[in-house]
């Protein structure tokens, strides 16, 4: 897809970080963008942002409090925003949260949001809307992450989640092909929104150093490198040469990855254990 004048763009998590880089990269290509997320303060603010990065005639952007977790108010919310905004052209799956910890420190309750977020998020607002996209077509693009192909030291809930999230795409793109929808699925690194500020909060000393030697990118080209992805119909999504880099060496040499991380980890340790 190279074309969004006039296309109706939903996008979860769309008040923030990499959704909201992405929504006004939308609104500056023509599209009707129409956000959602929980809290209401940080969406009218955003709307603001949008409107000011795309405000054409007839261009109409909206925002609508949503948490993509609860089921029953996914459905009423979406049947609303269709109602008001129509069928959307793209949805882009965007709302999700990490807090990495150690694995013996992640209550159950943790895991479970998690997977109610980041994974059955994407299933509730998908599940809804493909019976009305298949229509007309259209393109989804769910968001996993480096951590969706890699489990990375620290992220046990979140890896499931975000492995999950890869899984769930490669099933529904092949899918859903059959109904003119594409599937794509956006795997940032370490991307600097306010979501990563909080994550950097709870981060484990071993995630840190492996945190540490990845490069940070910034939102905006996160969203750029999702646009030109879509233009090429790419199903998975890895937007700089690093990530790109470990995708290509995890399938091809894991032992080799993993001996990487493992060190990085074995040296936090060792140092840890030294008396100060
Ligand atoms: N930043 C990174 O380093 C990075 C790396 C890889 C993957 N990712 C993924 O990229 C996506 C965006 O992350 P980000 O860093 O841009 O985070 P962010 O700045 O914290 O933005 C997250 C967005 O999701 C919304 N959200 C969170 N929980 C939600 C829920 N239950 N229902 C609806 N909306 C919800 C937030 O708004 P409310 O809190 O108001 O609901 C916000 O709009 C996430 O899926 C994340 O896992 C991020």
């Amino acid at each position: 897809m190279k074309e969004f004048k006039d296309k109706v763009v939903y996008i979860t998590g769309g008040s923030s970080g990499i959704g909201l880089a992405f929504a006004k990269l939308m609104a500056g290509k023509g599209a009707n963008v129409v956000i959602f997320a929980r809290r209401q303060q940080v969406l009218d603010a955003a709307l603001k942002e949008i409107y000011a990065a795309g405000s054409a005639a007839g261009q109409k952007h909206a925002c609508l409090p949503l948490d993509v977790a609860n089921r029953e108010q996914v459905k009423s919310v979406l049947s609303a925003a269709v109602a008001k905004y129509g069928v959307p052209d793209v949805l882009v799956n965007c709302a999700g949260r990490a807090i990495p910890r150690y694995f013996e420190d992640i209550s159950y309750e943790q895991f479970d949001e998690t997977q109610k977020v980041d994974l059955y998020g994407t299933w509730n607002t998908t599940s809804i809307l493909v019976p009305l996209m298949k229509e007309r077509g259209g393109y989804i693009v769910n968001v996993s992450s480096i951590v969706g192909f890699i489990g990375i030291f620290g992220y046990t809930d979140y890896a499931a989640a975000k492995f999950a999230v890869l899984g769930f795409s490669e099933a529904l793109r092949s899918e859903l092909k059959r109904h003119n929808i594409t599937v794509s699925v956006l795997c940032p690194p370490d991307t600097d929104t306010p979501g990563f500020a909080v994550e950097n909060k709870t981060k484990p000393p071993e995630t840190k150093a492996i945190s540490a030697s990845a490069s940070l990118m910034k939102p905006a080209d996160v969203a750029g490198a999702l646009l030109k992805g879509m233009a090429k119909k790419e199903f998975i999504i890895i937007p700089n040469a690093d990530g790109r880099f470990t995708y290509i060496m995890k399938r091809l040499l894991p032992g080799l990855v993993e001996m990487v991380t493992d060190s990085q980890a074995k040296k936090v340790q060792q140092s840890m254990k030294k008396p100060a």
